[in-house]
């Protein structure tokens, strides 16, 4: 068989580690990996070459992806189904592997529906794919952001100063909420519960009185906070309709409201690709490597329109339909737990 590979949506931590499971699995019964550049783009424009077990050697440890990605949506591109369809003839493709979030599982789940040998592979830093207990890419994210803690607290603290921390996370918290427990934030702020301005003032007027020299928050950028009026840059939505979240700069209004409500001096950081970029954690890359080769499997078995999935510390298949019917957001339980373990005032 010749098994074409994707990867689509933002990059992420351990997806390299995942194609190499892929290209060797595959070697290993003699098989033949075809690496399909840039996503669905590669899909739609016939562009894909074969990918040898030496060209992945060593690349685990890379961030990103050695075969580019896109947000590419075949459904918005004129014949786009059809070329994908084609792009199967040309290179001679019996099956696809579609590694992405639930904007690229969404197009192989139907394509999938509608006839195609595709299988998936859940990736997203956001973490908000259903049906997975972890997606790749989401602790080298938590990883970056608690780091990035550690390193503001020290400067917060010499300065005495507020720092607002920006994380990723448009409509799920995931991030922020690890992210920030790990990184011992005092407040952390996610899109699934909406606060106020007031209630952060006046969680940070009682650190400083407490005696405490700083404070970090820590808020995703789809938050939503009474006060503060942020607008995402108009016209600029993706293939998949997602607006830039970062062009809001929810992150730099919230320092500015701060230092207004409390007199004490804030300043703010967008953490951006970082959290994206750089060698993923060890978990990333085992997860991508048990999904990776269980993508091939179900290959193998001919079991197509399925994703393998992290349940408990379990791979196990389940329909790509199933894995993209929710936007996975953080329980509320979990988030309170975290904002309960900020330092007390
Ligand atoms: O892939 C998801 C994500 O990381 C979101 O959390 C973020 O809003 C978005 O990508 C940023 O996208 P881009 O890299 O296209 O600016």
């Amino acid at each position: 068989m010749r098994i074409g590979v994707l990867t689509g949506g933002g990059d992420c931590g351990g997806l390299n580690a995942a194609i190499r499971a892929i290209v060797i699995r595959a070697a290993h019964s003699g098989h033949t990996i075809v690496g399909v550049q840039d996503g669905w783009a590669g899909m739609v424009e016939a562009r894909g070459e074969p990918l040898s077990v030496p060209a992945v050697a060593g690349i685990s440890g890379l961030g990103g992806t050695i075969l580019g990605s896109s947000r590419t949506n075949p459904d918005k591109v004129p014949n786009g189904v059809e070329r994908v369809r084609a792009t199967f003839q040309t290179l001679e493709l019996d099956a696809l592997i579609a590694i992405g979030g639930d904007d690229t599982l969404g197009v192989a789940a139907k394509l999938a529906a509608a006839g195609l040998p595709v299988v998936g592979v859940p990736k997203t830093m956001d973490n908000d794919l259903s049906a997975t207990d972890a997606c790749i890419g989401f602790y080298t994210a938590v990883e970056r952001v608690m780091s990035a803690c550690d390193d503001l607290r020290t400067t917060a603290d010499s300065h005495h100063r507020a720092l607002v921390l920006e994380v990723m996370g448009r409509h799920a918290g995931w991030v922020a909420t690890f992210g920030g427990l790990a990184g011992g934030a005092d407040v952390i702020l996610v899109p699934e519960q909406r606060t106020k301005l007031d209630e952060i003032a006046t969680r940070l007027r009682a650190r400083r009185d407490a005696g405490y020299s700083s404070s970090l928050v820590v808020v995703a950028e789809g938050a939503e906070i009474d006060g503060i009026e942020t607008q995402t840059a108009a016209g600029q939505v993706d293939a998949f309709g997602h607006a830039q979240m970062v062009s809001r700069g929810l992150g730099e209004a919230l320092a500015d409201a701060l230092s207004r409500a409390t007199g004490i001096e804030s300043r703010a950081m967008v953490l951006g690709h970082l959290q994206r970029g750089g060698p993923p954690t060890a978990f990333d890359r085992i997860l991508g490597a048990r999904t990776g080769a269980a993508a091939m499997d179900l290959v193998l078995a001919g079991r197509f329109g399925m994703v393998p999935v992290l349940r408990g510390s379990e791979i196990v298949p389940v329909p790509l339909s199933e894995a993209v019917a929710a936007n996975r957001t953080i329980p509320l339980d979990l988030y309170h737990l975290a904002d309960a373990l900020t330092a007390p005032a």
